[in-house]
């Protein structure tokens, strides 16, 4: 690894020499909190994002973790979706399932996907209410000092804009309080459609990993997390702040290029 450290306030940072370092320390990571979780309380409950993240996990359908991981005790929700049949090409569901979730031996029952037969405000209503289903029997553990849920695992990855989840800047959706799922119907990366986990949601989670990779990104990366003062442009990637939780970046050397946090080990 080229760097791995904790900044003073923004996390835990971890920069890999090279996308393949990255997808296999990902890969690492995920299988060990899985272990910790089941350990724990019988159950992992995992939220997925869409974009590159999949594919950087595809590592956990090779061996070792294609049988050593608990599959059956996994829980899968997302923590955006673009709001569009499942088996449209722009689908995080599609893209999930193809690229992870028909690899593995994940319980079908246990795959919390959006109703894609609604509009974007019902399916977030709809999908809220599947969580609190959820989160009444406890397979998703609930905060200590909301009444959120607090997901064993929330990944990310975050847009050259900062954005995360479906969470863009400047956009009312960053001030939803009261809800756990809300929508967007005009996302500035197309599909316009979409649900998103809020704020709340996210920073109740037990860990938040942000997965980043190519130089595209680093000005947003070092936005999100660098000191700025006063200054610094609200950012999306940068109110992503577990408040009881811990918060890991995974970057490749690219991505963390314009950091002025780190300085890489040679
Ligand atoms: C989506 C996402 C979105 C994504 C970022 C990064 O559905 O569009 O969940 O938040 O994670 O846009 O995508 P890339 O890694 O492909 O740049």
């Amino acid at each position: 690894m080229a760097f791995s450290g904790v900044h003073r306030d923004r996390g835990e940072l971890r920069i890999h020499e090279s996308v393949e370092e990255l997808s296999t320390n990902l890969a690492d990571y995920i299988a060990d909190l899985s272990e910790a979780s089941v350990k724990e309380r019988g159950v992992f409950a995992i939220a997925l994002s869409g974009g590159s993240l999949i594919g950087l996990m595809g590592k956990l359908c090779e061996a070792p973790y294609n049988k050593t991981v608990d599959w059956a005790k996994w829980y899968i929700f997302w923590a955006d979706e673009r709001v569009v049949a499942k088996n449209h090409s722009d689908s995080n569901y599609k893209l999930a399932k193809e690229g992870l979730l028909s690899k593995v031996p994940i319980v079908p029952s246990h795959v919390h996907s959006i109703n894609d037969s609604l509009s974007a405000e019902e399916a977030a209503d709809e999908y809220e209410f599947d969580i609190r289903q959820l989160v009444k029997t406890r397979m998703v553990c609930v905060s200590d000092i909301s009444d959120c849920p607090k997901f064993d695992l929330i990944l990310l990855g975050m847009g050259s804009d900062g954005h995360v989840a479906s969470l863009f800047p400047n956009h009312s959706v960053l001030d939803v309080k009261n809800q756990w799922v809300s929508f967007i119907t005009d996302s500035p990366k197309p599909p316009p459609e979409r649900i998103t986990f809020t704020l709340p949601v996210i920073n109740s989670a037990s860990i938040v990993v942000v997965v980043v990779t190519g130089e595209s990104k680093a000005e947003a990366v070092h936005l999100a997390i660098d000191d700025l003062g006063p200054n610094c442009p609200s950012l999306p990637a940068r109110m992503a702040q577990p408040t009881n939780g811990k918060l890991v970046w995974f970057l490749d050397k690219p991505a963390a290029s314009k950091l002025q946090s780190v300085q890489f080990c040679e």
